[in-house]
Parts: structure tokens; C-alpha cells; sequence
């Protein structure tokens, strides 16, 4: 069965270009991004994994780890950094799994359908990974998943306002808007009686009577 929200993100050991990482070990007390790309060497995941390396500064700001991963070995990870910065400008400075027997890729569920077993003799079409991100948070618990296709690269930005989102939602009762962004105002949720929100959160606005909205709290 796929993982879901709230499921414990399985643990695992493997091969990084940092050295063998044990996962949750390797999370520590923070929150974690866990994201796969089908194969080294091609054009959309260059882009990806040189965005990634631009914003590896943004994810630290929030206490956030990156790990890349696919199929390919360690050693082809190290080859390929050298074309990612002549790319993107960025060099990749976090660790990237090289899960040749797909055991990592298994455990996340991150092969297409009609995958092969192992990577011998692969094409990026069979049993690569597809492109997955799970935001993981400090309890380890899968706090958000994505699944792009091989042709669509992802919005790395995107990543980083859910995970706005999501610190900002763990500390306070309130949720987000679509399309928020850090600043802008946020929604009281049903748990808050109105009385209750003028103490939290001062003025607020009722639009709806299930659509309260007031300024991003602070601290
Ligand atoms: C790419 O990243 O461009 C790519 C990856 C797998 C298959 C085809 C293209």
C-alpha cells in the first residue's frame, strides 16, 4: 500500500555522496525532504536538482535537510555535479542516494507502474524513479506528498511556501489560503470559537461563517 500523510516515513540506511546515511538519524530534530529524479544525465532533472542546490540556503532558514535520490549509482551522482553547475550555476552541495537495487524507491513507492526489479540494463522509461517529494516533519511523519511526471519539472518554490505553510500550522490554529504566502493573511480554524479568536488573535473577519480570516500570527 502507498504512504500516506500521517504515516511514519520508513526508515532506512544507504549509500549518499556524504557516506551511508541512517534516515531518521540523518533527519535529527528537524523536518526533512526526501526527492527523487527518474535519471543523471538528462535535461530536466539538471535543472531540478541545480534549482534545489540554489535554494539548499532557504531550506536550512527552516531548519529543513534536502536528500536527492534515484537509481543511479554513488559514484555517477559525483559525475554528474560538474554538468548540474555549468548548467544551473548551483552546485549540489546536499547528499544524493544511489539506490541501485531500488530498495529505498520500493519502500517510498517511487517506480511507475510496469517497473523493473533492479536497475541492470534499465531505460529511463521502466524502472526509473518517477518525480516524488515527501516533506517529512520532526515526529517523522510524512507531511506532504508529491508525484510529477518524468516530463514535468517540479516547483521547488512550491515546496517551500507548503512548508511555510505547515511550520506556521503546527505552532498556531489556523490554515492557509490558496495560493498564500508567507505575510499574507491566514484562516482561524472550525476548533477556534470566536471568542476564543479575539483573545489568540485579536481582530479578525468573518466572511463566511466558517471562513474567518486574520494577520499571520507571529513568533
Ligand atoms: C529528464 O529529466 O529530462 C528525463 C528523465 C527521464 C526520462 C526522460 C527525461
Amino acid at each position: 500500500m502507498s504512504l500516506r500523510i500521517n504515516d511514519i516515513a520508513p526508515d532506512f540506511t544507504a549509500e549518499t555522496t556524504h557516506g551511508p546515511v541512517s534516515f531518521h538519524e540523518w533527519i535529527g530534530d528537524g523536518w526533512a525532504v526526501l526527492f527523487s529524479h527518474p535519471k543523471n544525465f538528462t535535461p530536466v532533472c539538471t535543472t531540478e536538482l541545480g534549482t534545489m542546490a540554489g535554494l539548499e540556503g532557504e531550506f536550512k532558514k527552516r531548519n529543513v535537510k534536502i536528500i536527492g535520490i534515484s537509481v543511479d549509482p554513488v559514484a555517477d551522482h559525483a559525475k554528474w555535479q560538474g554538468d548540474i553547475k555549468t548548467a544551473t550555476g548551483h552546485l549540489v552541495q546536499y547528499p544524493l542516494i544511489g539506490d541501485k537495487d531500488l530498495k529505498v524507491a520500493k519502500l517510498y513507492d517511487m517506480l511507475p507502474a510496469g517497473a523493473g526489479e533492479t536497475s541492470e540494463g534499465r531505460t529511463p522509461a521502466d524502472n526509473a524513479t518517477v518525480r516524488s517529494v515527501y516533506v517529512i516533519g520532526p515526529d517523522r511523519k510524512i507531511k506532504l506528498v508529491l508525484t510529477y511526471p518524468m516530463t514535468t519539472g517540479r516547483n521547488f518554490d512550491e515546496i517551500l511556501r507548503a512548508i511555510d505553510s505547515m511550520q506556521l500550522t503546527a505552532k498556531h490554529q489556523v490554515a492557509t489560503p490558496a495560493n498564500w504566502k508567507q505575510g499574507e493573511d491566514v484562516i482561524i480554524t472550525a476548533a477556534v470559537s470566536n471568542e476564543d479568536a479575539i483573545k489568540r488573535f485579536g481582530a479578525y473577519e468573518t466572511i463566511l461563517p466558517y471562513l474567518r480570516k486574520t494577520k499571520q500570527p507571529t513568533g
